[in-house]
Order: structure tokens, then sequence, then C-alpha cells
């Protein structure tokens, strides 16, 4: 049963298309929460309305709010350093020295399979919980597929504990924060129940 989800969330991604254009993502089974402006487009809230027009509260409260609501990071640096090695001996040859991979990551190969997505935070890599990314990493794509080999037998539970978290420390802080909120931290109280 667990197997049949997280085989549907790892690559239902490729099957439906990825509609980033409007703020949220779709295609993927976990909730998604939209992802902020900022990351998507430049802010256009500098409005072109003459001051005359006074009922707009100011634009500055907005980041204000948000910057409450912010997550304190607080990965373990011998982690973050033991997982950049990690990764930078057995992942950037297909994933890029940053997590960037290639800009043309959505679409197939020749071989009908897709290229190795960014893990950076810019594709959906942040809608899993570090327990189904382990669980990715540890198993690989299922054969003909993807082209994304299984760790397990290649790197111990903590080296693969350790990318996991070298890559979330990759991302951006606003991307950090709403994967905290809105997958990591729910998938964590689902197992406390
Ligand atoms: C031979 C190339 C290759 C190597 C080496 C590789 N990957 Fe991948 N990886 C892929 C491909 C291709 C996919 C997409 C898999 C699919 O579509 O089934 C992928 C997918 C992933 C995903 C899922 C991303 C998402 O957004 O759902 C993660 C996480 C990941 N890889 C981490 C790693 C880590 C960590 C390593 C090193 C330990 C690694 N990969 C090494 C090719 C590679």
């Amino acid at each position: 049963m667990n197997n049949v989800k997280s085989f549907f969330i790892f690559h239902c991604c490729h099957l439906l298309p990825l509609g980033i254009a409007t703020g949220f993502i779709v295609g993927c089974s976990e909730p998604l929460p939209p992802i902020p402006n900022t990351i998507l487009a430049p802010s256009t809230s500098s409005s072109a309305l003459p001051d005359t027009t006074v009922q707009t509260p100011p634009p500055i409260a907005e980041p204000k709010q948000q910057s409450q609501t912010m997550v304190m990071r607080t990965l373990d640096p011998e982690k973050v350093k033991s997982g950049g090695i990690i990764y930078h001996t057995n992942c950037a040859t297909c994933h890029g020295p940053n997590g960037e991979s290639t800009p043309d990551w959505r679409n197939q190969g020749a071989d009908n399979k897709y290229p190795p997505p960014p893990l950076n935070g810019s594709a959906h890599t942040w809608h899993h919980s570090s327990d189904t990314l382990k669980k990715i990493i540890r198993e690989g794509s299922s054969s003909g597929i993807g082209g994304m080999p299984a760790w397990d037998n290649k790197l111990t539970n903590q080296e693969i504990d350790d990318v996991t978290v070298w890559i979330t420390s990759i991302w951006p802080d606003e991307i950090y924060n709403i994967w905290y909120q809105e997958i990591e931290q729910k998938q964590q109280m689902k197992q406390h129940q």
C-alpha cells in the first residue's frame, strides 16, 4: 500500500503538466501550497497608481507578516558538510554541482527517460517529505521509468540522511519554509499520531 503511494508520488509529476505559471503546482498528489510570487517572478507590487488613492494599505506590511512565520533552519552543520561531500562525489554528475540539473529537465530524452530534475528547490523535490526523499534515494527509479540509480547498497542510511539534509540546505528560505510547514511537519505529525 505504502509502496504504491510512494511510487505514485515519485512518478506522478512526470505524467501531468506542471502548471506553475499560475502560482500553483498541479500534478502531485501531496498537498501543495502556492509558491510565493517572489520565487516565480519579480514582484510587481510597486503600483503605477498615483498616491492620491488612499484605500490600499502600505505594501510593507506583507513581507513583515511573512517573516514572522519563517522557520529558523536548524540543520546540523556536520550533516550538511558530510552530505555535501557525498553529493559531490555521487550525485553532482547527474543533478549538477549545485543541484541545478539541466534547464530541459521537463522533457523526455531520446531514450524516453526524463533527465535528472534539479534538486535545488526550483523543481518538485520540495514536494516530498524527507522520509519520501530518502526512500527515493534508497530505491532509485523503477526500471524503465527514469535513470535514478538505487543507493541502498552503496550508501549507508546515515549517508543518505546527510545527503538529504544537504539537499534541503540549498533551498531558498521561502521554499524551505513552505516545505517545512506544509510537507515535513505534517508528515512528522502523521507519524506521531
Ligand atoms: C545517473 C544519473 C543520476 C545520479 C548519479 C543520481 N541521480 Fe537522482 N535522479 C536521476 C534521475 C533521472 C531522476 C528522475 C527519476 C525518475 O524520473 O524516475 C532522479 C531523481 C532524484 C530525486 C527525486 C527528485 C524529485 O524532484 O522528485 C532525488 C531526491 C534524487 N534523484 C537524489 C539523488 C541523490 C541524493 C543522488 C546521489 C546520491 C542522485 N540522485 C544521483 C538521476 C541521477
